[in-house]
């Protein structure tokens, strides 16, 4: 890239504007920006499998429409994402194969089991809750179209936080068992959820690059702490104990101190050993087979158009 071109466009960057879809961007903007867009889209659509596997079996028509409203907006997050991530040059039939022969990545979350109905509750108010800590700060991002795209989706996400706060109301306030089961549901979910994101700010090989580009407004060290923060008074609130020995709270920073995730085991997900990285693939690719014959009827129908505008 020439060097006064690319000084302009920090120049840019630095005062806060928007970058649009038509404007001058570095490759490696480009380049990066496919990559975190696309990763997110792909994670919002393979998010549906772990929870649309409890819609059949909701305990309740009322949490029955309220989860399968919710993955449906997941559904709707994963299209704009996609609709974004187009706007800088790549398709979204490139960007499901890229996924598809693992060349592009998912949250690492998505390949946990969801074993009982009490881990909607813990998922919502987690996952979905780490989510947002992550996306907020995301909708002053620089690239224009993924910027406004994180407005609608950070309001759908804190309605799927709530719902899943609700579903642990529920289940802390039953019997016995539907406590433990809530309590086993957060044991579960804690280090997955803290995972999301993204390693150590000492093994981020990404975040200066992309703090500097506005890409990322905050590191990954940052976000977790912050959920942390938000997280501890939330499960005090419903009798909960998060399943960290080392978690105190800290007077002289004013901050939770705990125990950091396995990193090991992180690293093993994202390279596609985790528990159900091999089942969560395989229904994206029946998915993307079963379509076959609609993409090839669609382009067959498009070619005879143009050939019939021509003539
Ligand atoms: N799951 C899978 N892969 C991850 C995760 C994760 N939780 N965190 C980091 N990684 C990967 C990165 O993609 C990168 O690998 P790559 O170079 O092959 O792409 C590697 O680990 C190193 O990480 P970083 O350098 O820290 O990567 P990055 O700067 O992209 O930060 C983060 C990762 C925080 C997830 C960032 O991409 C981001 O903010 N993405 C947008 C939010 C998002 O994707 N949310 C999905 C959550 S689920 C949901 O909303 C339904």
């Amino acid at each position: 890239d020439d060097p006064a071109k690319l000084a302009a466009f920090q120049v840019r960057i630095d005062a806060g504007e928007k970058i649009e879809p038509k404007d001058w961007m570095p490759e490696g903007y480009r380049k990066t920006l496919i990559r975190q867009v696309g990763q997110h889209a792909h994670s919002e659509i393979v998010g549906q499998l772990p929870e649309g596997n409890w819609i059949t079996r909701a305990p309740t028509l009322e949490r029955k429409a309220n989860l399968l409203a919710k993955v449906q907006d997941e559904a709707g997050h994963g299209l704009y994402l996609y609709c974004a991530a187009e706007t800088l040059g790549v398709s979204r039939d490139e960007m499901t194969e890229m996924l598809l022969d693992g060349r592009m990545k998912y949250s690492s979350i998505f390949n946990y089991p969801t074993l009982t109905w009490a881990d909607m509750g813990a998922v919502g108010w987690l996952v979905d809750g780490a989510a947002i800590m992550n996306q907020v700060p995301l909708q002053r991002t620089s690239y224009g179209p993924y910027a406004r795209a994180m407005v609608r989706v950070c309001k759908e996400e804190s309605f799927h936080q709530r719902q899943g706060f609700h579903i642990m109301m529920a289940m802390v306030n039953g019997n016995a068992e539907q406590k433990r089961m809530a309590q086993d549901a957060l044991n579960r979910t804690w280090y997955p959820a803290l995972m999301m994101f993204g390693p150590s700010d000492k093994d981020s090989v990404h975040s200066s690059q992309s703090m500097a580009w506005k890409i990322k407004i905050n590191t990954n060290d940052e976000l977790r702490q912050k959920f942390v923060d938000e997280t501890v008074p939330q499960a005090e609130y419903l009798g909960l104990t998060i399943p960290d020995e080392g978690l105190t709270w800290n007077e002289e920073t004013g901050h939770y101190d705990y125990t950091e995730p396995d990193w090991n085991e992180f690293f093993d997900v994202i390279s596609g050993n985790g528990p159900c990285n091999v089942d969560r693939l395989s229904a994206r690719q029946k998915a993307w087979d079963d379509g076959a014959w609609l993409r090839d009827a669609m382009t067959a129908h498009a070619a005879k158009k143009a050939t019939r505008n021509l003539a």
